[in-house]
């Protein structure tokens, strides 16, 4: 029980070390700390420096981390493009061939989906029961884009993809992203239009099985026109023949052309409008209000149905411009302002215009626009 002199000394000692080391240390702390402006000003940009420091050795841990992507990748935000629409592919190296769009990194690699700035959705390949959208959760930058080229009549209502989406893309100009080939202003005014070689008077390309069956505003225009007028009519399924090159041989070889609208909807206007003022053919359009097609082009570079009384009227009117050649050169004097781009007809590229875009905006800008309900919108 008693314990021996010796191990009470030893046992003191230990004891008293430790504290009076820590006395030591405490002492050499508050001395070091002790602010001695004199011998040691602080380095005024600190702050700074830290971050400096910082950001580089963030990004130097990027590129070691996934060096087969780093190869291709760079400070430009992703989009990934979660579906091809109708599977139609071409080569996102095209988006600054052709448009000069070079902005995000363009992928269809899904692997990318948690890096992915913006995810853009091609509504009509959405299923039913949403079950081909993107399942891991969205990272809190990230930004749906809802990617639909069709007229109102021609979108189907998905239950459930309302609240989904940051942005839209559509031909609605009141879009986000609005797609549409439009008509540039010219910088010098020099460069006179010079009017193709012309062979026919008025020209249509359709599905010619559907010309005397369809109902439809277009259809029976057509074919009340026709009793006062001959119409040169291509057929559209003939495959490879108004693809490409032919598609824009044949129109500018026509004086007039039907540019009549599969539905008639607000700001749906399409390339069957943009592509015979690209060719040089003064376009007869049948679609929404003639004020809506002068929101996109000159009121004077084409013709409304709605601006003659019946189609006996316009056929009346277009064969005396068929006669007087100064009055139907007015039709392009807005040439002298403006240049028409043709848009691009080989297949795999109906939709990379749209997508080219998409890319540019995700890359240009961070905005977005809270979109609760997106049908109210587009169905408004
Ligand atoms: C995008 O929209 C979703 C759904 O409304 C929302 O949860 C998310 O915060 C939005 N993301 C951004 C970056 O705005």
């Amino acid at each position: 029980m008693a314990s021996t002199p010796v191990f009470c000394v030893l046992r003191a000692i230990l004891t008293v070390i430790p504290v009076l080391a820590g006395f030591i240390v405490l002492f050499l702390m508050y001395y070091k700390s002790f602010p001695s402006p004199k011998c040691h000003p602080p380095p005024a940009h600190s702050d700074r420096l830290t971050k400096q420091a910082n950001s580089h050795s963030t990004s130097a841990v990027t590129k070691q981390s996934n060096s087969p992507a780093a190869t291709q990748q760079t400070d430009k935000p992703i989009m990934l493009l979660w579906f091809w629409p109708e599977n139609k592919r071409f080569d996102f190296k095209d988006c600054k061939k052709l448009f000069n769009i070079d902005s995000c990194h363009l992928t269809d690699d899904r692997s990318l989906y948690s890096r992915a700035q913006g995810v853009l959705i091609f509504h009509r390949a959405i299923l039913d029961d949403l079950s081909n959208l993107p399942t891991s959760p969205r990272p809190r930058f990230q930004r749906w884009i809802w990617f639909n080229v069709d007229s109102q009549s021609n979108t189907r209502r998905i239950q459930g993809i309302q609240g989904l989406f940051n942005l839209t893309l559509s031909y609605r100009r009141d879009a986000d992203i609005h797609v549409r080939w439009q008509l540039t202003v010219k910088k010098n005014t020099d460069g006179d239009f010079v009017l193709p070689k012309k062979e026919r008077l008025l020209c249509w390309i359709v599905d010619d099985s559907d010309l005397h069956t369809e109902s439809g505003e277009s259809y029976s225009y057509y074919r009340e026109l026709a009793k006062h007028i001959h119409i040169d009519v291509f057929n559209s399924s003939s495959a490879g023949l108004l693809r490409g090159e032919n598609y824009f041989l044949t129109i500018s070889s026509c004086k007039f052309y039907l540019s009549f609208e599969s539905s008639i909807d607000r700001d749906y206007i399409t390339e069957t409008f943009s592509g015979p003022l690209a060719a040089g053919t003064v376009p007869i359009v049948l679609g929404p209000p003639r004020r809506n097609y002068e929101d996109f082009a000159p009121g004077t570079s084409f013709l409304h149905v709605n601006d003659f009384a019946n189609a006996r009227t316009l056929a009346e009117f277009l064969l005396r411009l068929d006669k007087d050649n100064e009055a139907f050169m007015r039709y392009f004097n807005w040439h002298r302002f403006y240049t028409a781009r043709r848009h691009l007809t080989g297949e795999n590229h109906e939709f990379a215009h749209a997508i080219c875009q998409a890319c540019d905006h995700v890359g240009v800008t961070k905005e977005y626009r809270v979109m609760p309900d997106l049908y109210k919108w587009f169905f408004l």
